[in-house]
């Protein structure tokens, strides 16, 4: 393809916007040809800063279905239950999706989109955007030739944060599983896909899994505390207080994530900020939300070959979302602190450091997920335009795969009992 990939997004929130700029940086490569959002104010936005035709902004993914095809590609950034509905219309339509968040609510859903995907020839690449971070591939690679032989334990932690926990999983939009789905799926899928990425050919076998909802509960509530931090005669001393989490960040200037999520229909300024907290989701008193998914679970794994995995998600840390793994070989062992990797041999009982080279690490200023959005995207656009899936990471049979291993965890934590991989796709 030598004109620039034509791209629609389909939700142009925080996903869409930053997926979108992609367009900016490489306007050769990508153009945003259309948007769907029903809120004005995003999908304005996103046709001013890349000048989309008025017929070409629709209120209604459904619009664009209606209409002769006129895109290569769509990015699909809508909140998680809307995607189902949207990957449908993206198959009818035949053309390619990036789709942001691999997030289809059950294993049938799952299951049946690839399935679908795969009969219409529909190129897939799912939002898992850690394949594309270039220390974690190295992992895969280091792991590939031989650095640390036969990989027999992996350990890995996802720490999500204090105030990134409070504001995505206990005030925001992935709080409650009715209204997105399980944290496990919601925040941690990367990390399953990641293990089972490691683990290489060798099946999981066996899956458990605990976790609950800590701390942010009813119970929890001080003595004193009112329902919204603006009112609260408490706030002061609780680390979660909107004010903390928001004001203090606008009168710093800050109004980038999380600040700019929660004014949907304004810019964030002192005023539009302190108007959501007083009516909006994000001011309300962390102890009475209506939050129910997991603060913290633990999934461990067994894979063919007695290779073992233990998985840690913690809302309660200091890092936000900095993963940190150990992966013990036969012959060395590899740990990743989220800016190197370091391999110990037991042979030579040498110690060997790995950062990424600096043309791996150009993001060009699209900097989320340590510049991994910007390889994401990037290697969508050029699988597109060289019609070559081979180049996403992230393609739709092995996302499949740790899918219904996330599935088959979140089985095994409510139902308190090992599961035997397979019981998900089965039942
Ligand atoms: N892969 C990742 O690392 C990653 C990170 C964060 C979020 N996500 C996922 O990406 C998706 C988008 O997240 P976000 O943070 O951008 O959320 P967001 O709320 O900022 O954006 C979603 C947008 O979709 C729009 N929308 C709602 N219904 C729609 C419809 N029917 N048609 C078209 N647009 C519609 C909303 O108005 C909003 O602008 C979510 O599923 C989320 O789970 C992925």
């Amino acid at each position: 393809m030598t004109s620039p990939v034509r791209v629609i997004v389909v939700g142009a929130g925080c996903r869409g916007e930053i997926y979108a700029q992609f367009a900016s940086i490489h306007p050769k490569r990508m153009k945003v040809v259309a948007v769907a959002d029903p809120r004005k104010f995003a999908r304005t936005k996103l046709q001013q800063q890349h000048k989309i035709e008025d017929n070409n902004v629709f209120e209604e993914w459904q619009s664009i279905v209606e209409r002769e095809k006129f895109a290569d590609a769509v990015l699909i950034c809508t909140p998680d239950r809307i995607h189902k509905v949207c990957q449908l219309c993206v198959y009818l339509f035949g053309i390619y999706l990036c789709r942001l968040w691999p997030t289809f609510t059950t294993a049938e859903e799952c299951t049946a989109i690839v399935e679908a995907c795969t009969q219409a020839g529909v190129m897939l690449s799912v939002g898992h955007v850690l394949r594309y971070d270039p220390l974690i591939h190295m992992i895969k690679e280091l792991i590939d030739a031989g650095a640390i032989g036969d990989v027999i334990h992996i350990q890995h932690l996802e720490p999500v944060g204090f105030y990134h926990f409070a504001h995505s999983f206990v005030r925001g939009s992935w709080r409650n599983e009715a209204e997105s789905s399980f944290a496990l799926l919601a925040k941690s899928c990367h990390d399953i896909d990641l293990i089972h990425h490691w683990a290489g050919a060798r099946k999981c076998l066996k899956v458990s899994s605990f976790g609950s909802v800590s701390h942010f509960r009813k119970e929890y509530k001080p003595t004193g505390a009112g329902d919204r931090c603006l009112d609260c005669s408490v706030e002061r001393t609780c680390p979660y207080s909107a004010s903390k989490i928001y004001v203090d960040r606008v009168k710093q200037g800050h109004t980038g994530w999380p600040v700019s999520v929660i004014c949907p229909n304004s810019l964030p300024d002192i005023e539009s900020v302190t108007e959501a907290l007083r009516t909006g989701p994000y001011g309300r008193c962390v102890y009475e939300c209506d939050n129910d998914v997991c603060s913290n679970q633990v999934v461990n794994m067994e894979f063919e070959g007695g290779l073992t995995a233990a998985f840690s998600m913690v809302a309660f840390t200091e890092e936000i979302c900095q993963r940190k793994t150990t992966i013990y070989g036969s012959r060395g062992e590899l740990s990743y602190n989220g800016h190197e990797i370091r391999v110990f041999d037991f042979l030579t009982q040498r110690s060997t450091k790995h950062t990424a080279s600096s043309e791996a690490l150009k993001h060009y200023g699209m900097g989320g997920h340590g510049g991994a959005d910007y390889h994401l995207i990037n290697a969508f656009i050029s699988a597109v335009a060289n019609n070559d899936p081979s180049m996403i990471r992230s393609g739709p049979r092995e996302t499949l795969v740790s899918h219904l291993l996330v599935f088959e965890a979140e089985r095994s934590r409510v139902e308190g009992r090992v599961v035997h991989c397979g019981d998900v796709a089965r039942s």
